[in-house]
This record gives structure tokens, sequence and C-alpha cells, in this order.
């Protein structure tokens, strides 16, 4: 079988599991596969795929017919230029949260640390400001002790120098920090069966569903913050869809709260405040 028949193949099983984009699919599946970028795979249509590599295909073919996300087959996805490696223990990380990257930048100024990034998964968001904000300590945590192997390793392969605990919210952080930065947990729970099949049924439940709500989980973590940050310390927290009110109207008297950043869509995605 040639490159451009397995393509062509793929295409059509692909089609028929209903799958978007299901010739972009099968090209990003396969240039993966063989590690060439796509312009080659173009031209390489008329050479012989070596089974080894049909059969890796299929199968990786297979596993996104299933609903299995692109990122988990492939194992990474890009977060503000660069690649972080991702398995099923993290959340994918989304394009609407490099807006919380960019309300930190703007907002903390280059002397921002000591960052803690509260849930950092795959480490996209504290890796990322680590490595933007040079010398700023940045502390990535998470209750999850998988999600914090796979934070730590994309820090060291992305040469990003910071520290990693595991702890439930902010309960273990001590000292004074200058900014806290999480992207939390947000679905409710009577949510979560009316999720995408690719989110519901392979990114972790502990990333989505927060225990207690979200109203809660904001709520802690909006008091945890207000007890370890410096006077006009930053917190910044992204939020899910139609939550602004509810989760602005959670900050008292003990906070400045900053304009709401939407997204790309227009949603208000990113709520800042400083702590008076
Ligand atoms: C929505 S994901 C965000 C992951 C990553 N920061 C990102 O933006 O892609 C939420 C993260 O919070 C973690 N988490 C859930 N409950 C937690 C808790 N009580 N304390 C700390 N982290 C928690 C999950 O393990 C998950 O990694």
């Amino acid at each position: 079988m040639t490159i451009g028949e397995a393509l062509a193949d793929a295409t059509r099983r692909l089609e028929a599991a209903r799958i978007a984009s299901p010739r972009l699919t099968a090209e990003v599946l396969l240039s993966h596969g063989l590690d060439l970028d796509r312009a080659r795979l173009h031209t390489r249509q008329p050479q012989q795929l070596p089974v080894r590599s049909a059969a890796a295909y299929r199968a990786q073919i297979e596993r996104r017919s299933a609903g299995e996300p692109l990122q988990y087959i492939t194992g990474v996805q890009e977060f503000y230029g660069r690649p972080f490696r991702v398995d099923r223990s993290v959340l994918i990380p989304r394009p609407e949260t490099e807006h919380v990257v960019e309300a930190v930048l703007e907002l903390a100024g280059p002397d921002a640390g000591p960052v803690v990034d509260v849930g950092t998964g795959s480490g996209c968001i504290g890796v990322t400001l680590a490595l933007e904000i040079g010398g700023s300590r940045v502390v990535l945590t998470d209750v999850s002790r998988d999600a914090l192997r796979v934070a730590k390793n994309n820090a060291r392969r992305l040469g990003a120098r910071v520290t990693v605990a595991c702890m439930d919210g902010l309960s273990a952080c001590r000292g004074r920090v200058r900014c806290v930065v999480a992207n939390p947990p947000y679905v409710r729970e009577d949510e979560h069966a009316g999720l995408q099949r690719e989110v519901r049924e392979h990114e972790p439940r502990i990333a989505l569903v927060p225990a207690g709500g979200p109203g809660r989980f904001y709520e802690r973590l909006i008091r945890e913050s207000r007890d370890r940050l410096v006077e006009g310390g930053l917190l910044v927290l992204e939020i899910g869809f139609s939550m602004e009110t509810q989760v602005r109207g959670l900050f008292g008297a003990e906070w400045r709260l900053l304009p709401t950043r939407a997204d790309l869509a227009g949603i208000p995605r990113v709520i800042a405040a400083r702590r008076r």
C-alpha cells in the first residue's frame, strides 16, 4: 500500500466514524508516525508505506475512530508556541488558556515570582510562565501525582526551572507568594454527561469536575490565595462559559477586581484580582 492509498483509506474510516476533519486527522497521524511534516507527506504519496508503519497507523486510526483525542495518540499539544507532552493523566491544554498566561505576563511584570500554578496538569501555564519570565520562582502544584509527573517531564524537556509539589489546592503552600494562577476544574457534575465524547470518555474526570462543585472550588481557591498572597499580589483564574458573575461575586473587600478578559470567541474567560 502506498502512502497516498493509506491516507485515502484512513480518511474513509474516519469519515465513517464521523470524526471531524477526517483528511487532516489522517495526515497528522501519518506524518507523526513517519516523523515527516505534512508537506513531505504529500510529495511522498506514491511511495510504499512499510508494513510495520501501516499496522501502527491502522491502530492509531482505530483509536481516533473510537473517539480518543488526537493529542493522546500523538502524545503532544502545542501551547504558547511550545510542544507539551500529554497523556491520559492530564487535560489537553486548550488555546483559550493562553489568555491566562497573557494576563499574568501583562499584569505581574518582570518581578512576578514566586508564582504558584495550582492544578498545573501538563504544566502548560506554569512552565510557560517560567520560560517567559526568566528568573522568577515558579511552583507547579496538583493533587494528582500522575499529572505532576507529566508536568515535571515537560519542564525538564523545555528547559524550565520550576519546583513541583503535590497538594490539595494551596493547602501545603508555605510563605508568601506574589502570584497565584489556576485553570481550575470547572464542570458541574450534572454537565459531565453532556460533554463531547472525546472529553467525557478520555480526559481525566478530576481535571474537569471538582469535588463539591465549581463554586466551592473557586471560593476555596480565592480564600487560600488571600491568605498567601503579598499585598498587591495577583490572582488570575480561568473561568468556564457563563461563570463570570458567579466567580466575580466570590471576591470580598480584600480584593481589587480587574476587568474580565474575553477569549477569541468573545467569551469572558479570565478573571484577575489584586490582594489589597
Ligand atoms: C482544568 S485542569 C487544568 C490543567 C492545566 N493547568 C491546564 O490549564 O491545561 C485542572 C487541574 O486541577 C487538578 N486538580 C483537581 N482538583 C484539585 C485540587 N483539589 N487541588 C489541586 N489540584 C487539583 C487536576 O488534577 C487538573 O490537573
